[in-house]
């Protein structure tokens, strides 16, 4: 199953859902059989987690629960009940994906809230995802390549990077980035529009490869 994620809040103008919605289509025709799953971050925001989120979390780990699948068994008073019902559906979505593939723009060097309240909603501790592969189409207004003055500044790949191999233990990371997303629109970048151009087509081409 592909589990598709979206969390910029432009919606027909965003690159990262344009290039998040190429990558699953071409998916999708290469596995016909193989189920998808699409949620938008931003229109329908998941709650930050709340103290019940954290008991019920607590718990997991003073009882070293380790398989997902006895996590709820953590959820013993009615407000740990609630919480586990927003983690729930959100935890089942992504046990059952072979590729979970995220469309996420640069925010403030990093990644949207919105994306980072799923993550915070769907994690716990030492809990592995191996055997899946994880797929992020970015966007971001400026350049963070190698060699660039901002590469250090790069905290939205290198976060997920460090977050999905640190913890969920997944190596399988791809990223494919439109850079210098802001060229189309700042007068002060107006020069560096063809490398954005590039830098687009080459995004493009390879979430649909
Ligand atoms: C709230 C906000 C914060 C941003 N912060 C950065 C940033 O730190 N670095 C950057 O290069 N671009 C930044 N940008 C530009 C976006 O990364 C760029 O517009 C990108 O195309 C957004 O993705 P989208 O097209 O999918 O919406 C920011 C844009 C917004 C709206």
């Amino acid at each position: 199953m592909l589990l598709h994620l979206d969390a910029s809040a432009r919606r027909a103008a965003s690159f990262s859902r344009r290039l998040s919605s190429v990558y699953a289509e071409t998916w999708r025709a290469a596995h016909p059989q193989a189920g998808y799953v699409y949620r938008d971050l931003a229109a329908q925001p998941v709650p930050h987690i709340g103290e019940a989120w954290t008991e019920v979390c607590d718990y997991i780990l003073e009882h070293e629960i380790t398989d997902i699948s006895r996590y709820g068994e953590a959820a013993r008073t009615s407000a740990q009940r609630q919480a586990w019902a927003v983690v729930e559906p959100l935890l089942a979505e992504v046990v059952a994906a072979e590729v979970i593939l995220i469309g996420t723009p640069m925010y403030n060097y990093s990644i949207p809230s919105a994306l980072k309240a799923w993550l915070d909603q769907i994690t716990f501790p030492k809990m592995s995802l191996e055997g899946r592969s994880f797929v992020v189409t970015g966007a971001r207004g400026g350049a963070y390549g190698p060699g660039t003055p901002r590469e250090p500044y790069d905290h939205q790949e290198r976060y997920l990077r460090d977050f999905f191999k640190g913890h969920f233990r997944v190596e399988d990371v791809t990223f494919i980035h439109a850079e210098l997303v802001n060229a189309r629109l700042d007068p002060a970048l107006a020069h560096l529009r063809d490398r954005h151009e590039e830098s687009l087509a080459a995004a493009l081409k390879e979430a649909a490869r």
